[in-house]
This record gives C-alpha cells, sequence and structure tokens, in this order.
C-alpha cells in the first residue's frame, strides 16, 4: 500500500477507497491514505453524490456546445479530418474542470504532459497487477516501479489542486452564481457544522475522485457510441431523421429536446450493451456470505461483475454482436441499475454518482454531432474497415482514434463558423 506525502498532506484518489470495508473493495496501490476519520469522509463523499444526483453542475453543459461548434465546422468547411477522439478527449476534460472546479483549466496550467497524458498514466498504473500485492515482502522493493511513478503523478496532483483550493478560498468572498463541486465541499468543511472532520486533505481527496471518475468516461462512451453510427449509416440516417423532426434544421439540439429524442436513447443503451466503458465495473466485496446461481459466495470476496459478457450474452440478447438499437423498441430496460442485463454504471448504492450527468454529455455532445454534420471517413476507408480494437484499462477505449470528415448540415445557424 503506498502512501503519498507532499507538503505534509496526503491526497487520496478514490472515494472509493475510504469507503473501503463497507461493500467495496479496491485493493490497489493508489490507495493512498487511510484516514482515522472514515466515518467523516463517508459523509462528506456522500454530500458531494447528493449535490451530483440533484445538481447536474450545468454550467458544464454549454461548453459542449461551444466545442463541437468551434472544432468540426472548421474542418467541415476544407474538407479536413477530424480526430474525433482527441477533440472528445479535450472537451471532456474542459467540461470536467468547469464541472468540478468551475472554470476551465489549460492543459500546461496542469502539467506540462496535459490532463489527458497525465490522468492516462494513473489509471494505467491503477490497473496494472502489481507483484508486491501478491507477494508482500517484494512490495518494498518496487521492482515495477509502479511506486515510484505513481509518487511523481502524486505530486503533480497535490501541487495542482492545491493551486484550485487556494483560488476558491481567494474567490470565496464574490457572490457566485454558479455552484462547483469545490465551492460545495468548501462549505461543508467552513460551516463547521459537519459532525465529522472534513479539511483540505479530504477536499482534495474527493477532487482528484471526481476528476479521475469523469475525465474519460463520457468522451471514452461518445467515442464507441459514435463509431457504431459511423459503422451504421442507416442508423445514423434514422437518427438524423428524429433529429430533423424533433429539432428541425434550424437550430442546434438543447438538453429540454434530449427527453423527445427516443431513438436517441435506443441508440445509447446498445452502444452501452457492446461497449461498457468500465467492462469488470469496479471490484466490489460481498459483506454476508451468499449463493448466487448455485454458486456459494463467501463474505469478505472480491466481485468482478463482467458487465462486456453479460452485454454479449446470447441467452439474453438475441444476434448479440450485432448492433440493433431497435432491439429496445417496446422496452423498459433503463441504465439506472435496475435491469441487471444492462448495467454500464454499475448497480445500487455504490453505482455511479455521475450518471445523470454523465448520461446528459453523451446524449447531448451525440446529437450535436449527428444533427450538425454529415460524416464520411477519410481515405476512402468503407465503414466495415474500422477497427474496432479495444485498450483494456480501468476505462475501456478504442485502441485507435477515430478519425473522420464532416460536411455542415445547419448552414444557417448562427454560431458555426466557417472560420
Ligand atoms: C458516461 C459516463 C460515465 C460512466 C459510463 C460511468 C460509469 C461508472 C461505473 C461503471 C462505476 C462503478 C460502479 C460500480 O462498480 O458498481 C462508476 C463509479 C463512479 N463514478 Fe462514474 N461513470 C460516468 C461518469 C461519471 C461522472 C461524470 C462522474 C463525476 C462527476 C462520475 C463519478 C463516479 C464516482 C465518484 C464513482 C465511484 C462511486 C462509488 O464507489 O461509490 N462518473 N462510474
Amino acid at each position: 500500500m503506498l502512501k503519498l506525502d507532499h507538503q505534509g498532506e496526503q491526497v487520496s484518489h478514490d472515494i472509493v477507497h475510504f469507503k473501503v470495508g463497507l461493500n467495496k473493495d479496491i485493493s490497489t496501490r493508489v490507495t493512498l491514505h487511510k484516514f482515522n476519520t472514515i466515518d467523516g469522509i463517508f459523509h462528506a463523499a456522500l454530500e458531494v453524490e447528493r449535490e451530483l444526483k440533484e445538481n447536474s453542475f450545468m454550467a458544464a453543459q454549454p461548453e459542449a456546445t461551444k466545442a463541437v461548434q468551434k472544432h468540426p465546422p472548421r474542418a467541415a468547411s476544407s474538407g479536413v479530418e477530424v480526430d474525433i477522439s482527441a477533440k472528445l478527449a479535450s472537451l471532456n476534460a474542459n467540461m470536467t474542470c468547469l464541472m468540478v472546479f468551475g472554470k476551465k483549466y489549460m492543459d500546461d496550467e496542469f502539467d506540462e504532459r496535459g490532463f489527458k497524458d497525465v490522468i492516462e498514466e494513473t489509471v494505467i498504473l491503477t490497473a496494472t497487477p502489481d507483484m508486491g500485492e501478491f507477494i508482500p515482502f517484494l512490495d518494498v522493493f518496487d521492482l515495477q516501479g509502479l511506486t515510484h511513478r505513481m509518487k511523481e503523478l502524486a505530486k503533480i496532483f497535490d501541487d495542482f489542486l492545491e493551486k484550485v483550493i487556494y483560488e476558491h478560498v481567494q474567490d470565496s468572498k464574490e457572490d457566485k452564481q454558479t455552484k462547483d463541486i469545490v465551492d460545495t465541499m468548501m462549505n461543508i468543511m467552513q460551516s463547521g457544522e459537519a459532525e465529522f472532520e472534513f479539511d483540505r486533505r479530504n477536499v482534495k481527496a474527493i477532487m482528484l475522485d471526481m476528476l479521475i471518475a469523469s475525465m474519460d468516461t463520457s468522451a471514452t462512451t461518445i467515442d464507441w457510441i459514435f463509431t457504431e453510427l459511423i459503422r451504421h449509416p442507416k442508423v445514423m440516417k434514422k437518427l438524423q431523421n428524429e433529429l430533423e423532426q424533433i429539432v428541425g434544421l434550424n437550430r442546434m439540439v438543447e438538453e429540454s429536446d434530449l427527453e423527445k429524442l427516443v431513438y436517441l436513447d435506443m441508440v445509447i443503451k446498445e452502444g452501452f450493451r457492446l461497449h461498457p466503458i468500465a467492462p469488470l465495473l469496479v471490484p466490489h466485496e460481498s459483506i454476508e456470505d451468499c449463493t448466487i446461481d448455485g454458486f456459494d459466495i463467501p463474505k469478505g470476496s472480491r466481485i468482478l461483475v463482467n458487465t462486456w459478457a453479460i452485454g454479449r450474452d446470447p441467452e439474453i440478447w438475441p444476434e448479440p454482436e450485432k448492433f440493433m438499437p431497435e432491439r429496445f423498441v417496446g422496452s423498459n430496460i433503463d441504465l439506472r441499475g435496475r435491469d441487471f442485463q444492462l448495467l454500464p454504471f454499475g448497480s445500487g448504492r455504490r453505482s455511479c454518482p455521475g450518471l445523470h450527468l454523465g448520461l446528459t454529455i453523451v446524449r447531448l455532445v451525440l446529437a450535436q454531432l449527428v444533427h450538425c454534420f454529415d460524416w464520411e471517413l477519410p481515405n476512402d476507408m468503407k465503414p466495415n474497415d474500422l477497427d474496432m480494437t479495444e485498450k483494456f484499462g480501468l476505462v475501456m477505449a478504442r485502441a485507435q482514434h477515430l478519425r473522420a470528415i464532416p460536411t455542415h448540415r445547419l448552414e444557417n445557424i448562427l454560431g458555426i463558423s466557417n472560420e
């Protein structure tokens, strides 16, 4: 188990670590600090999760629209191919910063390598099996260099999070219109009304948690579903028709349109079925002995839920390898974790607290991409030639970036420029 020290304060990496022993077990070298106020952290995390569930922090939303407006159209005017995966990653980084920290941060304000690289390395290190965990006496030698690399990353995160807190303290006298997650936590910390100890280290720990949990998830989801749309031109056309009917061609899709977009909803469910971005969820721990399907599971077992395999099980899904959004016509299956055949956000009280926000971003950005542009593949590539290889990690992304050439569909819309 690794401890990361910086300026005498420690940062932890994941709320789930604080809740170890309740019903989920994450055992990675990134378990950084055992707080003696585990109840305090638990309460604070719950408070933030409640905020997340009730308040979608939609300060982030215009960012989605702006970014979609700004980047692809430029390329569209000159028929230049767009690296969609890269654009989505930077869009998601902007939205995450806006939502968690209340403002956008440039990559170099974080670190010379930028958010994506550093977070990607953190996620890869977290998922890499560590010999020291299995053969404890080897731990001290750090033979794979994982602890050393993680310490370097922790210093980058800690410096950045200290800066964010400092800025929030400076701004706290101003009457801010939009609340971000740091504001919420600073309120808990400063109110003195909390029945638990909650200090700066805890604020940093939760900020880090949110940053990592939201940075790659929505972008990777959109990347996969959009790839499927490009591979299935008929589905793309059908979705464009729905958007034309509901939204028309004289304005862009807005959040208020989303609930009317029934086919979009099916496309997204079908995308999640084939490409759950956390294929094994996060490891859980059984809190009591139980029997499932004739298998005895003792208390304290580590449980991996293989949502990837569930999504492709032919006993549940006819022709499971086919991308067919129509399979959801007339179906009540939703994404909230009540239907065990489709669990992209997990299930139960430890399911994803960012579901509402993540889903809104996915729906809005996908709708914008499909509504605003027609898309074709570069170099006369055929849809079936698209490389669908997966890159395994905590978040399972496309191994190859998706690239495509957009052409405007909404020529007359203000805000879409040809610059
Ligand atoms: C499409 C986007 C997203 C997907 C598919 C997704 C998926 C997941 C999954 C599968 C889990 C593990 C659940 C389990 O093991 O049962 C999880 C946990 C979590 N997610 Fe998300 N997520 C997304 C967006 C977000 C966003 C935007 C945030 C924060 C703003 C967020 C914050 C978290 C946190 C804090 C946890 C840990 C919860 C706990 O352990 O109690 N997620 N997410």
